[in-house]
């Protein structure tokens, strides 16, 4: 039995937040990989966070892929729906996007994609020895006893994706990430947002 009353007052401010969806209620993704392939045939790729692997050019549309435009817009409605039910005062107002593919060995060092205001991962295919993307806390209280390995999710100081193909991943764009190598067949394939956002 508690000896104290009114202990907590709210555990949510100050929130990070991370919202996912399963695209494929919607669209096919074998299509989104089939359009994916076309593009890694033609574009030979910039290398950026990535270490191996290849990351595409980053566009904001690309009329030869009719299946990734449907993706990228299913995730702006996503994106906008979220932020209307959250009750904010914003909707998104530019997406761009880029296709990355890692293979045995390949990972994205840790960094952060700059003046955005939410990012996103959607898993077009994912090996069974693969993780999702590690996303990083941010603020001081990643300096308090708080933060250890035994504690509910809302203390701890990171946080892993439990990346599934199909689903899109949405979260605050001021978040430091990365992605672990792993060992073992296939390729990791996703597509990956930057959103800016600005007020209705
Ligand atoms: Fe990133």
């Amino acid at each position: 039995m508690r000896k104290f009353t009114n202990r907590c007052i709210d555990r949510n401010i100050f929130p990070n937040f991370i919202v996912s969806t399963d695209l494929t209620q919607h669209i096919n993704n074998e299509d989104i990989k089939s359009d994916f392939l076309k593009v890694k045939e033609k574009d030979k790729g910039i290398n950026v966070t990535n270490a191996l692997g290849w990351h595409s050019i980053v566009q904001t549309e690309d009329p030869d892929s009719p299946h990734l435009s449907e993706a990228i817009t299913l995730t702006k409605e996503f994106v906008n729906e979220f932020l209307e039910e959250e009750g904010t005062n914003l909707h998104v107002n530019t997406l761009h996007y880029w296709l990355m593919e890692n293979g045995a060995g390949a990972f994205n060092v840790v960094h952060n994609h700059g003046k955005v205001d939410l990012i996103g991962v959607y898993y077009i295919e994912v090996p069974p020895t693969s993780e999702g993307m590690t996303l990083l806390r941010t603020d001081a209280f990643t300096h308090t006893a708080f933060c250890n390995p035994n504690v509910p999710a809302r203390y701890q100081n990171s946080f892993t994706i439990d990346a599934i193909v199909g689903r899109v991943y949405i979260m605050p764009g001021h978040l430091y990430h990365y992605v672990k190598p792993f060992d073992g067949e296939g390729d990791r394939r996703s597509l990956i947002f930057n959103i800016t956002c600005s007020l209705n």
